[in-house]
């Protein structure tokens, strides 16, 4: 079950990462790639992020599970960590390249203030952008605790096949990969202990 997708619209095979958020709304899969790259329009991560919001229901969510929505044409992986992946998270630290996130164009701040190395508003729930900051394919998830062909010591993680970069449960970069950053968390907040809103931060925040 840990590789599991609870509701899966967006094909995770390899997909360009698309910068012209505004011209994409909407388009999946195929459609996806014909877009144009838009080289000369490069807002910052929180600007591109901002769109309309989009709810999801959790409740239904079970340990190793993945839910994937799209929001702002961007695949979001909303992900139920269990307790076992939750502990070997800080035993990564020594392999990352910014393990306590202190890039702040790839997260809110918000996520980091219970527990930066979860990067999260609840520890066991995940929410990321899943698209690979080397070239934007969409990596895979692997989220068991197993050795892995890429990664004998492997504690769950995503692997991008494109380039091979490799992430943890909460998206952080492994060193010596191509990707430079961790993985994007988007703007999120709880409207009630099931219900995530992706695209609006939390009252106050
Ligand atoms: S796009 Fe993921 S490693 Fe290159």
């Amino acid at each position: 079950m840990a590789n599991d997708e609870v509701h899966k619209p967006v094909n995770t095979g390899r997909r360009r990462f698309l910068t012209a958020t505004t011209a994409v709304v909407g388009a999946v899969g195929a459609g996806f790639a014909a877009v144009p790259f838009i080289k000369s329009w490069n807002p910052s991560a929180r600007a591109r992020l901002a769109g309309a919001p989009v709810t999801a229901d959790i409740s239904a969510l079970q340990e190793g599970q993945r839910l994937i929505l799209e929001w702002r044409g961007q695949p979001i992986w909303i992900v139920k960590r269990s307790k076992a992946i939750l502990e070997a998270l800080p035993t990564l630290d020594s392999r990352l390249r910014d393990p306590l996130s202190q890039n702040a164009d790839q997260q809110p701040a918000y996520v980091l203030e219970a527990n930066p190395e979860l990067r999260s508003l609840k520890p066991e729930i995940s929410v990321l952008v899943g698209l690979c900051t080397h070239l934007g394919c969409s990596p895979e998830m692997a989220a068991e605790i197993r050795p892995e062909p890429f990664d004998p010591e492997w504690k769950g993680g995503y692997f991008c096949p494109c380039h091979k970069s490799r992430f943890d449960m909460a998206g952080r970069v492994f060193q010596g990969v191509p990707a430079p950053t961790n993985l994007v968390v988007p703007p999120h907040h709880y409207a009630d202990d099931n219900t995530i809103v992706v695209g609006v931060d939390p009252q106050g925040a």
